[in-house]
């Protein structure tokens, strides 16, 4: 115990001593496990397994590219993605377009002034997709989107623990050998504290019909993981905020810095 406790005794800690006190005896458990397990960075503590996949089906080819569906599962324990809600972006490999998104929109359309007749949504090499509002028109909304980013966790609500939405994508490979995989994905929450990791091609998704009676399954499926880090998080990451802050600030208030704030190697050995 004394490690985590260590800055208890210093002076600027005095104030998140009673905060400490009263997690401690509804969160005795969350307690221990802050302590088992050691600092890292792309890491949380309290759910180690935790993470957030971002899977890519591409559905169909067009004369130019591919329509996708993007799944995103936060297979997180506790961490809500609460309002102002996700915010993906990647790096496209090649020269790709968005020409179209439903469920989804990208925050800027960036430099489309090559093309001529069909616009396309977005031409930005680094392409920023947000959720779109609950009551857009009927024709823009798909499964599981516009909620306006939230995505619930999955230890606490599994149903809700998924968005998706559907990227038509021009001047981009037509088939599973001339495809790209985006490139530098990248995840906020509210705020950041995610790193993720390559995409990384994966066996195709296979789907039930609706009536359940036959199989299809996508012509090329992609998986990305991001994983959450306090330490991202935060430049002053503290034991409190690891132990009380995970759904909302307001609910349980705590001081910036708990411990680690003068010397941060006192949180982490
Ligand atoms: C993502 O989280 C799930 C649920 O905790 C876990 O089963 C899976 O192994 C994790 N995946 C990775 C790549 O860490
Ligand atoms: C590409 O698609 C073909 C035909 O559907 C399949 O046989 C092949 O295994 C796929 N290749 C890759 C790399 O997925
Ligand atoms: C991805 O990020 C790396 C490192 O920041 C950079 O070197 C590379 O050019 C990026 N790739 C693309 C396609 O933007
Ligand atoms: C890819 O992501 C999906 C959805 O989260 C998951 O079900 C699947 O197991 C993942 N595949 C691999 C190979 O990681
Ligand atoms: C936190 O809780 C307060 C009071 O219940 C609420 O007003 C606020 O919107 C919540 N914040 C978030 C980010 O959910």
């Amino acid at each position: 115990m004394e490690k985590t406790v260590c800055s208890i005794a210093t002076a600027p800690a005095q104030k998140s001593l009673s905060c400490l006190l009263k997690k401690l005896r509804s969160s005795i458990i969350l307690l221990l496990f802050a302590l088992v397990f050691p600092c890292a960075v792309a890491y949380d503590p309290l759910d180690p397994t935790g993470n957030i996949t971002i899977k890519w089906d591409v559905i169909s080819w067009t004369p130019d590219g591919y329509v996708a569906m993007v799944t995103m599962n936060n297979y997180q324990m506790y961490r809500h993605i609460m309002s102002p809600g996700w915010t993906l972006g990647w790096a496209w490999a090649k020269k790709e377009v968005i020409w179209s998104m439903v469920g989804a929109q990208t925050t800027e359309q960036g430099d489309c002034s090559k093309f001529k007749g069909n616009i396309p949504h977005c031409c930005k090499k680094n392409p920023t997709v947000v959720d779109l509002l609950p009551g857009v028109p009927y024709n823009q909304q798909i499964a599981n989107c516009c909620k306006g980013g939230v995505i619930a966790a999955w230890g606490q609500d599994p149903s809700a623990a998924v968005a998706s939405f559907q990227v038509s994508v021009g001047l981009a490979g037509t088939s599973n050998k001339t495809v790209k995989l985006p490139k530098n994905f990248t995840l906020l929450g509210p705020g950041p504290g995610y790193t993720c990791g390559p995409a990384k091609t994966v066996p195709s998704t296979t789907f039930l019909t609706p009536d359940r009676r036959r199989k299809t399954q996508a012509l090329m499926t992609w998986n990305v993981t991001c994983t959450y880090s306090q330490f991202l998080a935060s430049k002053n990451p503290s034991c409190c905020v690891s132990l009380s802050s995970f759904y909302n600030n307001t609910i349980t208030p705590c001081p910036k810095c708990a411990c680690g704030c003068q010397n941060k190697k006192s949180l982490c050995r």
